[in-house]
């Protein structure tokens, strides 16, 4: 992603947070372009954050002297969002009024691009009936107004007023910026290990960390799609902005993942399913000369070849495939038995592809026979190509192709 995100830090004592969304911002190869109040100054150094972006910060409109270019007009013009975080009743005040008496004041007028404003105040400020007219009026506009979240505030107070963390932010502005190409789709994705109880202290359980089916769950909610994530324990936070339904066992997930398939349009199940589960699993631990005796185990559901064997003609199931032997031939096998329409091959012995790593190697094989070989990527980027390949299908289906 190489977007340019112009930030306008103001004077909240929440400007702290805003390293850490710079950090976010560079990490996913954005520009970002600060300019701070007088008064942000005071509260984080244009120093931290010019190091953190790596650019300079403008604070000013008469720092940069004898320059050829007009600084907020090009500042405006480069931007493909711009952001105000922490945004103080003073700056919505301005704003909301047309008035441009500073460089970030005289930018917001001359923007081109989606406007995301993160209000950070006390709660009574907050609630004061003159901010919220001014909020209302920024969003009647076009603005697109974060809600603030409630706890407890620097003054002391506690409600709503907080600045979202530094994530909840960045989810905000990707969702901003990138395509909405997933608008009015119902997706569930299934991420994560399940976890099979044998006694109290023991589980059988895999190597997955629920990096791919995360990214799957985020990328489809960034585009626009209503997701729900049913995710076994996950080593990684469940991204902002899905339903996360946490599960634990096969059958957990089995009965979940049935409960919500008649209301979505696409499953994309990325969960490693643990395919056995001891076939008792009792309340205490079992003595260790008895677990050679007690290693009895009993086949799970298959989620997936369920989902194939009733699945409606206009839903699109993905599944994937982690392999190690034979791969193409198992995999385009896997795809016919259990009727998917797309199946992501992961050849786990390979470096940098697979289980707990942040990047993958994978194979999309299609109904048709058709398979695309993809280069080593981010589960992001991989997670793209996969919901590239859904909206093909599901163009598809509504011109009554498939
Ligand atoms: O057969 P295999 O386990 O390799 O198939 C992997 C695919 O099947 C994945 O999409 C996985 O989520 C799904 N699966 C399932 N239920 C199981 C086992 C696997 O839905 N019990």
């Amino acid at each position: 992603m190489s977007s340019t995100v112009l930030l306008g830090v103001t004077g909240g004592i929440a400007a702290y947070k805003v390293p850490g969304l710079v950090r976010l911002l560079v990490k996913a190869e954005m520009r970002v372009n600060v300019v701070m109040t007088q008064a942000a100054a005071q509260f984080v150094t244009p120093l931290t954050l010019a190091t953190l972006s790596e650019n300079p910060v403008w604070t000013d409109m008469w720092g940069q002297r004898n320059r050829p270019s007009v600084e907020h007009i090009s500042l405006a013009d480069s931007a493909d969002i711009a952001v105000i975080a922490p945004a103080t009743a003073n700056i919505i005040g301005k704003i909301a009024g047309g008035i441009a008496d500073d460089l970030l004041t005289t930018i917001v007028p001359a923007l081109k691009c989606p406007l995301l404003i993160c209000p950070s105040m006390n709660v009574n400020m907050y609630r004061n009936p003159i901010v919220q007219e001014n909020l209302q009026k920024l969003t009647r506009v076009g603005c697109h107004v974060m809600e603030p979240d409630a706890g407890y505030l620097a003054c002391g107070w506690t409600g709503e007023g907080r600045l979202p963390e530094p994530e909840a932010i960045f989810e905000a502005i990707v969702g901003l910026i990138g395509p909405r190409d997933l608008e009015g789709m119902r997706i569930l994705v299934t991420a994560g290990p399940t976890e099979e109880p044998l006694d109290a202290a023991r589980v059988l359980t895999n190597r997955s960390s629920g990096k791919m089916g995360t990214a799957v769950a985020r990328r489809a909610a960034q585009r626009g799609a209503s997701v729900v994530l049913v995710a076994g324990p996950l080593k990684v936070q469940p991204p902002i902005g899905v339903r996360h339904i946490p599960v634990r066992t096969a059958r957990e997930m089995h009965e979940r993942v049935l409960d919500e398939f008649p209301n979505v349009d696409v499953v994309i199940k990325a969960a490693a399913v643990a395919d056995f589960r001891p076939a008792v699993s009792g309340t205490g631990k079992i003595k260790k000369q008895d677990l050679g005796s007690s290693l009895n185990l009993v086949k799970n559901p298959d989620i997936i070849a369920e989902l194939g064997r009733i699945k409606a003609k206009n839903q699109i199931l993905v599944g994937f495939a982690a392999e190690t032997d034979n791969v193409l031939d198992n995999a385009r096998a896997k795809l016919k038995e259990k009727n998917l329409d797309l199946l992501v091959l992961n050849d786990v012995s390979k470096p940098g592809a697979g289980f707990d790593h942040d990047t993958n190697i994978v194979t999309i094989l299609h109904r048709s026979g058709r398979q695309e070989p993809l280069d080593l990527m981010s589960k992001e980027k991989v997670a793209d190509r996969i919901l590239d390949r859904v909206v093909k299908l599901r163009e598809e289906i509504m011109c009554g192709k498939t």
